[in-house]
């Protein structure tokens, strides 16, 4: 087993009377995503922020690359990249000028330096737009540049902090793409995220935090095995038919569940033919579907499943 990229041993953080983070423990392989799975304020960024040794722990410790945060800040900034909600791209200068400019910083020859913003924006597709200012990107290009940053000294691990918030769900596929190809690459990805759907399809390893705590750890199929599964969603013209559907459903030996205010029933859906038995089953029996859908389980079903309230604001 090669050395953990990351090793978090029984980390602390205090900001005043608010405990942000405690007694984290994690680690992350090389070449391996972690996941770092929870609502606004469970947190995700104090943890980020103490691995890019941008604030301390008060207890515990923290390593990156074999690199203690606290003692040796300055080996782990050699080696990491960081994209963050609040990335530090100049928006009143070029895609190119931005990259160019984080190449020189981190000690490039203007040469070297060309070379790599070229590479990087032909990777991240921003070729046609490099010379625009920042500024005028859209959401996802802004975010493909944020990434291109974070990636312009070849770091071993990358930090994403919730790279996809507020991201369209054309933009958040092609971020997904871009981490793969990065892991393909060898580097370690840590990535801070509120959607399960997320964890699930780039994580190795997922850690759930809720009030600074990890309530869960694991494989995302382990987690997701936990919580429970796709659910359909069954809207009736109205109470009547639901307590027809009901019938009909248990007669077919499928368990739904009204919903306490809506006409709506829910009916999980654990195995693929699933949704089929469903929908034949009400076919039958003719009551009104109005509509279906399926939903994914969400973060909120893993708090609920774990028996924690949803710290949600
Ligand atoms: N600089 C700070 N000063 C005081 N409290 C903070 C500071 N940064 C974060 N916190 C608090 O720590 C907790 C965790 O915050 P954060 O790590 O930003 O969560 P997340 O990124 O998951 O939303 C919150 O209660 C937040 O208000
Ligand atoms: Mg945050």
């Amino acid at each position: 087993m090669p050395r953990p990229r990351i090793e978090v041993t029984r980390l602390g953080k205090s900001y005043g009377p608010v405990a942000a983070l405690t007694d984290v423990s994690l680690t992350a392989a090389p070449g391996a995503v972690l996941g770092v799975l929870g609502h606004n304020g469970a947190g995700k960024t104090t943890l980020i922020d103490i691995l890019a040794t941008r604030a301390l722990p008060s207890t515990g410790t923290a390593r990156v690359c074999g690199f203690d945060v606290t003692r040796s800040g300055h080996q782990v900034r050699g080696r990491i990249g960081l994209t963050s909600q609040y990335a530090s791209v100049d928006e009143a200068v070029s895609g190119r000028a931005n990259l160019l400019l984080l190449a020189r910083l981190l000690g490039a020859s203007r040469r070297q330096a060309t070379a790599r913003a070229e590479e990087l924006l032909d990777a991240f597709g921003l070729t046609e737009a490099a010379d625009r200012a920042a500024g005028t990107y859209s959401g996802g290009m802004r975010r493909r540049l944020d990434l291109a940053c974070g990636l312009v000294g070849r770091p071993e691990v990358l930090f994403l902090d919730e790279p996809t918030t507020g991201l369209d769900p054309v933009s958040r596929a092609g971020l997904w793409a871009l981490v793969a190809g990065l892991v393909s690459h060898g580097t370690t990805v840590v990535l801070t995220t509120q959607y399960l759907e997320e964890a699930d399809r780039l994580a190795d390893e997922v850690v759930v935090l809720a009030g600074g705590h990890v309530v869960a750890a694991g494989a995302p199929a382990t987690l997701k095995a936990g919580i429970g599964s796709r659910a359909a969603a069954v809207r009736m013209s109205d109470e009547r038919a639901v307590r027809h559907a009901l019938g009909v459903l248990a007669y077919a030996g499928i368990r739904a569940t009204p919903d306490p205010v809506e006409p709506v029933l829910r009916v999980a859906l654990a195995r693929p033919g699933d949704i089929t038995a469903v929908v034949r089953a009400l076919d039958a029996a003719g009551p009104d579907i109005l509509d279906l859908t399926v939903t994914e389980p969400t973060l909120d079903d893993v708090y609920l499943a774990l028996h924690h309230e949803s710290p949600r604001p």
